[in-house]
């Protein structure tokens, strides 16, 4: 069965991780080649939360765009394009907040994060408070199956199914279809460099993907491993070491991931040569997606076009959207 699959990402950052491709990326290309009916966005409304100068989210969008067409976005299978440029995602939002309370908008993580870093209540940004609003918004638009995201994302998709129930409840009619969170369990949440916590840009615990080669040396050679192992002949413990989870997911070559795996183990391998190993695997992996970028960043204007066809036909759907519910909440006839 074709289904309809709707993602965005947040052009908070100029970049995207290795986080975010495996976590989120990866698998939406995969539904897109898989011959669903993908709409990826770039959340640039979304990123007015935490951006406030013009300069770095003009930048932001231009790269975060340039990244995901690099990395097997295909704009002949995938309509893309930036949140902003289709209305009806904002329109929506402003009927969606009035199915949702308060009480519940509250418990939402990135509200609650933010308070735990020391914010003030007070202080805290309207546009951050109603962000899940937006984000029910952007899904519903297109009444999507399923929502590829990472683990961080679930309670949006949660709060998405909570908002389209009372909308539907309330009009007494289905207008919206219950979308599901499509989250992987192995990769729905990888581990940064410092091997605490997930790999986030604001963080500083990343492997960028675009970023100057040495950068991404820099990023492998400083990641966390096992912290009891002292020399390279002491036995190392792989499971949960980070740089052999990055080994999983990033170097072709299984055999030798199992041999530096067998001599983590035994203590017969140093830190260096796993790490070294990770980052030639690392180049090779991404190195179609380098050129492409390399390419399309002489391509500027072909890039704004995919952008522009993108949301004329998002609009097209969204509008038809918007009238349904405008004609459900009584108003338009
Ligand atoms: P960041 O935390 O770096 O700011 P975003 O919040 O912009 O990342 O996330 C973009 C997409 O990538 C989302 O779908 C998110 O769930 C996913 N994602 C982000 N970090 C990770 C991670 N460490 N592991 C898996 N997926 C991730
Ligand atoms: N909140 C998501 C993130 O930070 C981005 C996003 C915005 C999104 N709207 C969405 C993801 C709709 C999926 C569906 O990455």
């Amino acid at each position: 069965m074709t289904k309809t699959i709707v993602s965005g990402i947040t052009p908070s950052g100029n970049e995207l991780h290795i986080g975010n491709y495996f976590g989120a990326v990866k698998p939406q290309i995969e539904l897109q080649n898989e011959g669903h009916q993908t709409y990826y966005f770039i959340a640039d409304l979304h990123a007015l939360t935490t951006v406030k100068d013009k300069q770095t989210l003009e930048s932001n969008i231009k790269n975060v765009v340039l990244d995901y067409l690099s990395l097997g976005l295909d704009p002949e299978k995938t309509i893309f394009f930036r949140q902003s440029d289709v209305p009806a995602h904002s329109q929506l939002s402003v009927v969606l907040t009035n199915f949702v309370t308060y009480g519940h908008m509250k418990r939402m993580h990135a509200f609650k994060d933010k308070l735990e870093k020391g914010a003030g209540e007070e202080s805290i940004n309207m546009g951050l408070f109603n962000y899940p609003i937006l984000m029910a918004a952007d899904i519903l638009l297109y009444k999507p199956n399923g929502v590829p995201v990472g683990e961080d994302q679930r309670q949006h998709v949660e709060i998405t199914r909570d908002i389209a129930e009372n909308f539907n409840h309330a009009v007494n009619q289905d207008v919206f279809p219950l979308p599901e969170a499509y989250i992987n369990k192995d990769v729905g949440r990888i581990i940064g460099t410092d091997g605490q916590r997930k790999m986030s840009k604001s963080l500083g615990n990343i492997i960028s993907i675009f970023a100057d080669e040495n950068i991404i040396k820099d990023q492998i050679m400083g990641s966390y491993t096992d912290p009891n192992r002292k020399k390279a002949t002491d036995p190392g413990t792989v499971e949960g070491n980070p740089v052999f989870l990055y080994h999983d997911l990033i170097n072709q070559n299984t055999a030798e991931v199992q041999d530096l795996k067998n001599r983590y183990k035994e203590g017969a391998v140093g830190d260096v040569e796993v790490k070294q190993k990770l980052i030639a695997a690392h180049q090779a992996y991404f190195s179609t997606a380098r050129a492409k970028r390399l390419e399309l960043e002489q391509n500027i204007d072909q890039v704004n076009q995919i952008l522009a066809t993108g949301a004329a036909k998002a609009t097209e759907v969204a509008k038809e959207t918007i009238k349904e519910v405008y004609q459900a909440v009584g108003l338009r006839k």
